[in-house]
């Protein structure tokens, strides 16, 4: 019998309005445009203004476009996965408000947090739902307003983040779609890359808040390193175990965290810069939202049966590779 594959058969993407640029950024702290451009890549990011607006509602406006684009009926959509660190609240989960909003009354749904790996590893388990003949159309989301929990009085992080949402349709196929993939996590590397308070740990207090404990924490320099060692080992044990070589890769898609971290993986691995997408430049990084928002905006260049590399590497930490065929 056929194996079968679980296919992207639709991708969509949204970011906000407004757009937070490095010359406002001047303006706010300490930096300037010369060191974020040489040093991240960044020219702007997309923040999400209106205070009654979430995760979940980026979302949808990805979702929309996707049902659209893909001519599905939201009731025939079984599941939707969202990779989030920002969901709406901290529970319920931001998948259901998703299904609710956008009317997938016969779906069900769940996050997962992944950080900035949450895209590839809710594609991975979508993809084990279609795999196993459980289910025919899966909803996979990556999203975060990660202007809810920056500090912009911290020019070390608040420069790098901006907020935005994918989404791609999951469907059965014969020929193509998810080939293999590779995650990892270790624990140990929370220190260097997390929240501090607001969770079971830490619940908010008077003094949490004071302290500016609510805000994303990174050790940059020592997240960097291990970013280009987690994104380059698992590409090269992926294309390893499929019998693979650079030649046979048409494009790699590295999560958008930092210009200089992804073209080190590139060059680590002798992949050409051309074969690399970046889109940081105008997002910054989105954190679940990468991915998909490449793949939003570099569809056209995919031809059916390219081969894909997905990787990505956060809090966690969390890191990975996809091998992927493009199917359309
Ligand atoms: O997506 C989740 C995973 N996250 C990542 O992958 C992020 C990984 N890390 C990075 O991308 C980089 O480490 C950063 C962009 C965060 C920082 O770049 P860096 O080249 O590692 O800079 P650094 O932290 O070593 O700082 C170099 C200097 C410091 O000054 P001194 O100590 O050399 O005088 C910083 O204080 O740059 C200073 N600096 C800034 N200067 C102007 C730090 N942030 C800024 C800023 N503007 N915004």
């Amino acid at each position: 019998m056929d194996k079968t594959f679980a296919a992207i058969t639709g991708v969509a993407g949204y970011v906000p309005e407004d757009i937070l640029t490095n010359h406002d950024l001047e303006k706010m702290v300490d930096t300037n445009d010369e060191w974020i451009v040489s040093r991240t890549g960044i020219s702007q990011r997309h923040i999400l203004k209106d205070p009654s607006k979430a995760t979940s509602d980026m979302c949808v406006e990805a979702a929309k476009v996707l049902l659209e684009k893909t001519n599905t009926k939201p009731e025939d959509i079984d599941l939707i996965i969202v990779g989030t660190v920002t969901g709406d609240y901290v529970f319920p989960d931001t998948a259901n408000l998703l299904a609710s909003k956008i009317g997938a009354s016969n779906a069900f749904g769940f996050d997962i947090n992944a950080a900035c790996s949450g895209f590839i590893y809710s594609i991975v388990t979508g993809s084990k739902f279609i795999e196993t003949g459980t289910y025919k159309k899966v909803m996979v989301c990556g999203a975060d307003k990660m202007s809810s929990i920056l500090n912009y009085e911290d020019r070390s992080t608040c420069i790098l983040f901006g907020d935005g949402a994918g989404a791609v349709l999951l469907e059965p196929s014969n020929a193509g779609g998810l080939i293999d993939a590779v995650l990892k996590g270790d624990g140990s590397g929370c220190e260097y890359l997390h929240m501090k308070a607001g969770g079971s740990l830490n619940p908010a207090t008077i003094e949490t808040v004071t302290n500016k404990e609510h805000y994303v924490y990174q050790e940059g320099r020592v997240v960097f390193k291990y970013a280009v060692k987690g994104m380059s080992d698992t590409i090269k044990e992926v294309l390893e175990r499929n019998n693979l070589t650079n030649d046979d890769i048409d494009w790699v898609i590295p999560h958008q965290a930092n210009k200089r971290i992804i073209l080190s993986v590139a060059d680590q691995l002798d992949f050409p810069h051309d074969k690399v997408l970046i889109n940081i430049e105008n997002y910054g990084n989105t954190t679940a939202g990468t991915i998909p928002l490449v793949l939003r905006d570099f569809e056209d260049k995919f031809q059916k049966g390219d081969k894909i590399i997905l990787t990505a590497f956060g809090g966690g930490f969390t890191w990975g590779s996809v091998l992927l065929e493009w199917t359309y």
